[in-house]
């Protein structure tokens, strides 16, 4: 009975390459944290990743990885609905439902598709296009109240809320419309080597972004080279782009506030910071990594449990489109 008044929680994550501190602060921490209060269903998009183009063999790989990574953050099969995206086939067929309720004009003002088209300029394929329409489809099939994102992701967030309501306005009451959740800190993490760009696994810059599976002495020396200015003072400030990204880490990671760690790094240089933030970060991630190890080698184990979680997903992605469909006028 408890089960069916916790309030719910869906978020998904792509399997495109190493995941990084930004990943982690801005959306896996906090899918963690949600895991007890909340029934929660978590998700490796892996319809999402090709978009870009990928290579098989090591698009499989990294859907694995990612799988086994959640496992590996603690987030458990037995409490949450874990599963990969596309064994659930009512996530493509929403989406071309959704894509007939939803504006060409809205879709061309979506910032991360500008992003995306002018990097992969020989490849602004419709699917580049229509991906927040997928995105909502994987929101809207569960039915959450709360979807926990980080910063970048609050507009595509806000379209899926626009579609539910469109949609709810036409055909009554089919969808939840969810709230985002996005954290106070580690919400935006920021590039350790242009701390004025969002961090990301697809920077050519290595050092400019630390991998929740990179070792001790990477996430050090990367930290140790994280640029800063020239005033020397552990603030918070306009100008301090990458203090003010190092202070948000190490924030997110400790709980401690802003004015905190301004005193507690009072009289020391940026190089005492860049340790201490770079240790957190060591700390943090070490057993995520540990555990990891483990459980990549287990495949089996691994299908086991991404099979499960498929069919209590489906269980719920089912019904939801039933309903749609139906209101639509669909024959079922
Ligand atoms: P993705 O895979 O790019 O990122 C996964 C999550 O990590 C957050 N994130 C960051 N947070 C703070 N600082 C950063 N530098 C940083 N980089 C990434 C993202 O905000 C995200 O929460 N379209 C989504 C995946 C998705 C999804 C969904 C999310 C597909 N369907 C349904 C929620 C609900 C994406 O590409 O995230």
């Amino acid at each position: 009975m408890e089960m069916e008044t916790k309030k719910k929680v869906l978020s998904c994550i792509q399997p495109s390459g190493m995941l990084t501190l930004g990943n982690y602060l801005g959306a896996l921490k906090n899918w963690l944290n949600m895991q007890e209060e909340f029934d929660c269903t978590f998700a490796v998009a892996d319809l999402h990743a090709i978009t870009v183009r990928q290579e098989p063999a090591k698009l499989r790989q990294q859907i694995y990885s990612t799988y086994a990574l959640l496992l590996a953050l603690g987030l458990d099969p037995e409490k949450s609905t874990l599963f990969i995206q596309s064994h659930v086939a009512a996530h493509s067929q929403l989406s071309w439902l959704l894509s007939c309720y939803t504006q060409f004009g809205e879709m061309s003002r979506m910032t991360q598709f500008k992003d995306k088209s002018a990097k992969h300029a020989d490849n602004v394929n419709v699917g580049l296009f229509s991906y927040p329409v997928l995105m909502a489809a994987d929101i809207l099939l569960y039915k959450p109240d709360f979807v926990p994102v980080g910063a970048d992701q609050k507009q595509h967030l806000e379209i899926a809320r626009d579609i539910a309501e469109r949609f709810n306005g036409i055909y009554g009451d089919v969808f939840t419309v969810p709230e985002p959740y996005i954290a106070k800190t580690g919400a935006r993490v920021m590039s350790l080597q242009d701390p004025t760009k969002k961090m990301s696994k697809s920077d050519e810059n290595l050092n400019s972004w630390v991998a929740i599976l990179d070792s001790p002495d990477d996430i050090m020396r990367k930290f140790k080279r994280a640029v800063t200015d020239s005033e020397a003072r552990v603030c918070i400030g306009e100008e301090k782009h990458g203090i003010n990204n190092l202070i948000g880490i190490y924030s997110a990671i400790t709980g401690k506030t802003a004015e905190q760690i301004t005193a507690e790094f009072e009289g020391k240089g940026y190089g005492d910071f860049k340790l201490a933030v770079g240790e957190a970060v060591v700390e943090e991630l070490r057993p995520i990594r540990e555990r990891y190890d483990a459980i990549i080698k287990d495949k089996a184990a691994l299908e086991v449990l991404y099979r499960e979680g498929a069919q209590k997903a489906e269980y719920a992605a089912r019904k939801t489109l039933a309903k749609a469909m139906k209101k639509v006028g669909f024959v079922l």
